[in-house]
C-alpha cells in the first residue's frame, strides 16, 4: 500500500468518541433564544392573517415584513422565500419565527397564534404535476432510424421513493449579532460560503459584515447543502430583530418532515434492440421537486447524464423535467440523481436480457463503454474503464455467476434465493463547467514561525475525513508529521472560497489544490517565518467543453465506477428478506486513507441498500410526510447486512491528489438495482419488478399475485 493510503487515526476521533465535540446544540444556553418555526398546515393557501397573542416581554415574532434585505435564499435559483410570501406551498413551510428564553413560553406562543387561510388545491401527484421547474433535453444519433430498424422495442416504466439522509445530527443553526453590528452564524452546515451568500442578500449587508462558521457537524449527505442556507437566514433575521443570539435546533421529526431529501423518481424508457444487441435509447426521466427548486437544477441533470448507464448507446435521447408539487422540497442525498436513473437503466437491462433469453451479466459486458468511447454528452471516457476487472473480483468474492445460475432454476421450500449485480459510475466533481465558472476554488496554506501549517479552506468535515486527509496530503508533500498540519473548520471570515463540500469534489479537486500549494510552499520554504501560500483551480487541459444549453462535451473529468452483487432469501411466507451478502468492487482511485475510503463504502453501500429495501417514506393524502420517525423510517444497521464486504480497484486519476477520484457518493448509487435484481430472481415467476424500495409488503404482493 502507499503511504498516503496507510491509515491513521481520525484528527477528530478523539473529541467524537469521548463527547467533547461541541455541535450547535451544545453550547450554553445564557442569553440565547430558542426559535421555533410557526409552520403552514396547509399544502396549498394564500395566508390571510395572521393573530397573535400578547407577548410577554423579550419574545418576539418575525416574519416577511422583518426581513431587512430580500425574503429569497440564494440557492441555485431564488424562488425560495425566507418566511412564506402571500401563499403556502406546502405542509411545513414557515411563515415566521417564534423566538424567546424560555422553550416553553415559546411553545405556549406558537400554538396561541392564529392563522387564517383560503385554501387552494394542492397538486400532490407527480403524474399530475404541470409546472415544469427544469425541462432538459439531449440527443445523438438517430434515434428514429433505430427505433424503426428495431427487431423490437422495449418500454417499462420505473419508479422511485424518498430518501431521507437521517444524518446523527438534525439540522440546526445560530446566529449571533456582533457588538460591531456584524452577524455571526454558525451550525451544522456542509457549505459555509453558500450561507455566506445567503444570509448577506438576506440582511441586505455586505460581504464582510456577516460571516459564517461551520459547527462540528454530525453527518450531511447532501441534505446540509441547501438547508443550512434557508434555517440561517431565518435566525440571521430573528437574531437581527431581537438583537440577541438566536438557536434553532429541529428535533427529528421535525427534520424528518420538513427538511430535503432525495427526489422521488418517474422513469420511462423505450429500448431498441438489433440482432441481440441494444442500439437505442429514449428516455424520459421526471423527478418530484417539491414546492420550491433548490437544488433540483443540478440533481436532475446529473439524473439524466447518466440515465444510459455504463453502456454505449449509439442513439440516444433523453429528455428530463424537475416537476412541482406542494410537498416539501426535495433536495441533495449522496448521489445526487444518479441512483434514480442507474435503478431504471439496471433495471430495464436486465429485463431485456431475460426476454432475450440471455444471461443479464453477459448482456450488459457486450454494451459496456470502454475508454476512449464517447460519454451520453459526446464527451470522453478518456482513462480506464475498469469494469471488467471489477466484475471479475466481485464475482470470484460472491461467487456470482455460479449463484446467479443455480437461483434460475426453480426452488422450492419456504426459502428461495437470489443475486443480482449492478454497474455503475459517478461523475467526479460537480456537473459541467460549474467548477470552472462558478466556484473558482481558492485555498491557502497558512506557515507559522514554529512551523506548524494551518490548511486554509472551506470544505466541511461531515464525517467523510477531511480534516484528516486534508492535512495528510499537505504533511506528506512537506514531509512534516501530521501533527504539524491541521485543518480547522472554517470560518468565511478568515477562509478563503474554495467552495461547497458536495459532489464528492473536496477531496479531489481541494486535495490537489493542497498538494500544489504545499509543493509551492516547500519550494519557498523559510525556516522561523510566517508565510502564506495560495493556489487556484485550473481546468485540466484534456477536457471537452460542457455546454449545458446542449448538454455537450465532458460533464465530468473522470469517473468513479462500482461493481455490487447482492444476494438476498426471501422468506415466501411473510415476504421478509434477508440479505446473505453485499459485495462491492469500488474504483475511486488512489485512497487517501485506507480505512476511511472502506469506511465511505461500507456506508455508503448500506445506504443503497436501505434505499433499495426497507426506507420508505411518503406523504398523506393532504400532503404531509407520514413517516416522520425512526420507528417508520427504517434504516438499515449493521445487523441488517453482517456480511458486506466492500474492496477497492484502484485507477490512478492523473488530475486527482496522488491519484484520488470523487469518493463520497460512489458506493451508494448503484446498490438498488443489485438489490432488486436479487428480489426478482428469488421471486422467480417471471416478475418484472420495477420500483425501489421494493419492500417486505411488496415482497408478498408479488407472491400472491403468483400464486393466482
Ligand atoms: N460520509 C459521511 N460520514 N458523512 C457525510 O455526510 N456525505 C457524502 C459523502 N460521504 C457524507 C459522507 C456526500 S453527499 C458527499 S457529496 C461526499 O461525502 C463529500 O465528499 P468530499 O468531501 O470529498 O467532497
Ligand atoms: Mo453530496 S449529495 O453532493 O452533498
Amino acid at each position: 500500500m502507499e503511504k498516503i493510503s496507510q491509515s491513521v487515526v481520525k484528527k477528530d476521533h478523539e473529541p467524537k468518541m469521548s463527547g467533547r465535540s461541541v455541535y450547535v446544540g451544545d453550547y450554553p444556553g445564557d442569553g440565547v433564544l430558542t426559535g421555533k418555526l410557526l409552520r403552514s398546515t396547509l399544502a396549498r393557501a394564500r395566508v390571510l392573517d395572521v393573530e397573535l397573542p400578547v407577548l410577554p416581554e423579550g419574545y418576539f415574532y418575525v416574519d416577511k415584513s422583518d426581513v431587512p434585505g430580500d425574503n429569497n435564499v440564494n440557492i441555485v435559483l431564488d424562488d425560495t422565500p425566507v418566511f412564506a410570501r402571500d401563499t403556502v406551498e406546502y405542509i411545513g413551510e414557515p411563515i415566521g419565527m417564534v423566538a424567546g428564553p424560555d422553550v416553553a413560553v415559546v411553545n405556549r406562543i406558537l400554538s396561541e397564534i392564529k392563522v387564517s387561510y383560503e385554501e387552494l388545491e394542492p397538486v400532490l401527484d407527480l403524474r399530475k404535476a404541470d409546472t415544469v421547474f427544469f425541462n432538459y433535453e439531449y440527443e445523438k444519433g438517430d434515434l428514429k432510424k433505430a427505433l424503426a430498424e428495431a427487431d423490437k422495442v422495449y418500454e417499462e416504466e420505473f419508479t422511485t421513493g424518498y430518501q431521507d439522509q437521517t444524518y446523527l445530527e438534525p439540522q440546526g443553526m445560530m446566529a449571533e449579532p456582533e457588538k460591531n453590528g456584524h452577524m455571526y452564524v454558525h451550525g451544522s452546515m456542509q457549505c459555509a460560503y453558500y450561507v455566506h451568500g445567503a444570509v448577506m442578500r438576506v440582511l441586505g449587508c455586505r460581504p464582510d459584515e456577516v460571516h459564517i462558521f461551520q459547527d462540528v457537524t454530525g453527518g450531511g449527505f447532501g441534505g446540509k447543502e441547501d438547508f443550512p442556507s434557508i434555517l440561517g437566514c431565518q435566525v440571521a433575521v430573528a437574531a437581527k430583530k431581537a438583537n440577541a443570539p438566536v438557536r434553532c435546533v429541529f428535533g427529528r421529526r421535525e427534520d424528518l418532515e420538513f427538511t430535503p431529501k432525495r427526489h422521488p423518481s418517474l422513469c420511462t424508457y423505450k429500448v431498441a434492440v438489433k440482432d441481440g444487441k441494444v442500439t437505442a435509447m429514449d428516455i424520459d426521466v421526471k423527478f418530484n421537486g417539491g414546492a420550491y427548486t433548490t437544488l433540483s437544477a443540478v440533481v436532475l441533470q446529473r439524473g439524466i447524464i447518466c440515465a444510459n448507464g455504463v453502456y454505449r448507446i449509439e442513439n440516444l435521447h433523453v429528455h428530463g423535467q424537475a416537476l412541482k408539487t406542494n410537498t416539501t422540497p426535495s433536495g441533495a442525498y449522496r448521489g445526487f440523481g444518479a441512483p434514480q436513473t442507474f435503478f431504471a437503466v439496471e433495471m430495464m437491462m436486465d429485463h431485456i436480457a431475460r426476454d432475450l433469453g440471455v444471461d443479464s451479466l453477459k448482456f450488459k459486458e457486450a454494451h459496456l463503454a470502454r475508454q476512449g468511447d464517447a460519454t451520453s454528452t459526446s464527451g470522453k471516457y478518456h482513462f480506464p474503464v475498469p469494469l471488467p476487472e471489477m466484475i471479475e473480483e466481485v464475482d470470484r468474492a460472491a461467487d456470482f455467476r455460479r449463484k446467479h445460475l443455480e437461483y434460475q432454476k426453480p426452488q422450492t421450500g419456504r426459502y428461495h434465493k437470489g443475486i443480482g449485480m449492478s454497474l455503475w459510475f459517478h461523475g467526479a466533481g460537480f456537473t459541467g463547467s460549474g467548477e470552472r465558472d462558478f466556484i473558482k476554488a481558492v485555498c491557502k496554506l497558512h506557515k507559522f514561525p514554529d512551523g506548524t501549517v494551518e490548511i486554509l479552506a472551506s470544505n466541511g468535515e461531515i464525517g467523510q475525513g477531511l480534516r484528516t486527509t486534508f492535512p495528510k496530503i499537505v504533511a506528506h508533500e512537506l514531509n512534516l508529521p501530521l501533527d504539524k498540519v491541521y485543518y480547522n473548520h472554517p470560518d468565511t471570515a478568515r477562509v478563503p472560497d474554495s467552495g461547497p463540500t458536495v459532489a464528492s469534489r473536496s477531496l479531489m479537486i481541494v486535495g490537489e489544490l493542497l498538494r500544489r500549494a504545499a509543493i509551492k510552499l516547500r519550494s519557498q520554504w523559510k525556516d522561523g517565518e510566517d508565510q502564506v501560500v495560495e493556489e487556484h483551480f485550473k481546468e485540466p487541459d484534456f477536457m471537452i467543453p460542457f455546454y449545458l444549453d446542449k448538454f455537450q462535451g465532458d460533464a465530468y473529468p473522470t469517473y468513479a465506477w462500482g461493481v455490487g452483487a447482492i444476494e438476498v432469501e426471501i422468506d415466501t411466507c411473510t415476504g421478509t428478506s434477508k440479505i446473505l451478502g453485499a459485495y462491492g468492487s469500488f474504483d475511486v482511485g488512489t485512497p487517501i486513507d485506507y480505512n476511511i475510503v472502506i469506511g465511505q463504502m461500507e456506508g455508503g453501500f448500506l445506504q443503497g441498500i436501505g434505499y433499495a429495501s426497507i426506507e420508505q417514506m411518503n406523504y398523506d393524502g393532504r400532503g404531509r410526510i407520514r413517516n416522520n420517525s425512526f420507528s417508520d423510517y427504517l434504516i438499515p444497521t449493521t445487523k441488517d447486512v453482517p456480511n458486506l464486504k466492500c474492496m477497492l480497484h484502484v485507477e490512478k486519476y492523473p488530475d486527482g491528489p496522488y491519484g484520488a477520484k470523487g469518493a463520497g457518493e460512489l458506493p451508494l448509487v448503484g446498490a438498488p438495482g443489485a438489490y432488486v435484481e436479487a428480489v426478482e430472481q428469488a421471486l422467480g415467476h417471471g416478475a418484472k419488478l420495477n420500483h425501489a424500495p421494493f419492500t417486505a409488503e411488496d415482497t408478498l404482493n408479488e407472491i400472491r399475485k403468483e400464486g393466482k
